[in-house]
């Protein structure tokens, strides 16, 4: 029996990825930036079961609900066709991150998948092809590759050979932290795929929001290359602040944010007025993730602790790339 174990760390974006010009395929209409978050993890193993009629997905130990063995199932019949293979297998995943809360979840999981399930198929890929092969899982995870700061390329062509996730810099290039304000780990009501479906569909405002990721994407990078948190925070909060608006304008609007949401977002800027440099950004959810440097995240962690509405915190480091994992945990990394 063939198999093969993988790690990989969630992503949570600078410039967001909201909107695609092909849904089937996950292709993006721009480009979007990203750091890749440890110690959270999601740990994916891929056996093959020659004897199953289906896959069986196990999480956290538990056989998996029905929507969610499906998206493995149809991750599982793309990376069979690569491999010419028909048999199918069992998987079992396990991951710090809550599911669906907002909490990049599913970038972590599909880029664990996609090197586990690669790797147990026979397949030999590298960097580029498990980017793209993790992005028709879930776009996000094209980015979870790879460790440190990265960029999305978006692509042009309609197949979607171009579009996957390169680094810009590695996780030793800057000790920043990223502190998650938990206000709800629960699932959240709308899915991302769906809302930004609905946001590109019916939101008056979408077209400006593209303009928008075109002015702050080569912000963002230089300033992630220049390690200047200031530039890099304030087109970062821009950049998550019209992106909740493409949602709050579509139709039927769609709203993830509760009160400790913006009760966080206050308190970062006071942080700020007392001389901490402390950013916000969100994502499909209503927990709020606070950027700032490394020496800094306990006492923001401390300050975001007594925010009302906040569950609790936890604090992240920039992570490193996907890696395998062998029975005995030694660890070879993508790339
Ligand atoms: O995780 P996905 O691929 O369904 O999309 C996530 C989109 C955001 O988290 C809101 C933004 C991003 O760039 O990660």
């Amino acid at each position: 029996m063939r198999a093969a174990t993988a790690e990989a760390h969630p992503n949570i974006a600078l410039v967001k990825y909201w909107g695609k010009r092909d849904e089937a395929l996950h292709l993006p209409y721009r480009g979007s930036l990203s750091v890749t978050l440890g110690p959270l993890r999601t740990r994916t193993r891929v056996a093959l079961a020659p004897g199953l009629e289906v896959d069986r997905v196990w999480v956290q130990g538990q056989p998996a609900g029905s929507r969610f063995a499906r998206r493995i199932q149809v991750f599982l019949d793309r990376v069979r066709r690569l491999a010419g293979a028909t048999v199918h297998a069992e998987v079992a995943t396990e991951s710090d991150v809550p599911m669906a809360a907002g909490l990049a979840s599913s970038s972590a999981g599909f880029a664990a998948l996609a090197l586990a399930a690669s790797r147990a198929y026979g397949l030999t890929l590298g960097a580029a092809a498990l980017s793209r092969l993790a992005r028709q899982g879930s776009g996000s995870a094209c980015r979870s590759i790879h460790g440190g700061f990265v960029e999305w390329l978006p692509g042009v062509s309609p197949e979607g050979e171009d579009s996957l996730a390169v680094p810009v810099a590695p996780a030793q290039h800057w000790d920043l932290a990223v502190v998650i304000a938990v206000v709800d780990d629960g699932p959240k009501p709308v899915s991302s795929r769906e809302a930004m479906a609905r946001c590109v569909a019916t939101s008056p405002l979408f077209r400006a929001w593209l303009r928008r990721v075109d002015r702050d994407l080569p912000v963002v990078r230089d300033a992630v290359l220049g390690r200047h948190l200031d530039r890099l925070g304030e087109a970062m909060e821009a950049n998550t602040l019209a992106m909740f608006v493409t949602m709050w304008t579509a139709r039927p609007p769609v709203w993830y944010w509760k009160p400790g949401t913006v009760e966080v977002m206050q308190a970062v800027r006071m942080l700020r007025e007392r001389g901490v440099g402390a950013w916000f950004t969100a994502d499909a959810g209503p927990n709020v993730k606070v950027l700032c440097e490394g020496p800094d995240a306990p006492a923001v962690a401390r300050a975001l602790k007594h925010v009302p509405g906040v569950e609790g915190t936890l604090e992240c480091r920039v992570g490193g790339p996907a890696r395998w994992v062998s029975d005995h945990g030694v660890e070879v990394p993508v790339g």
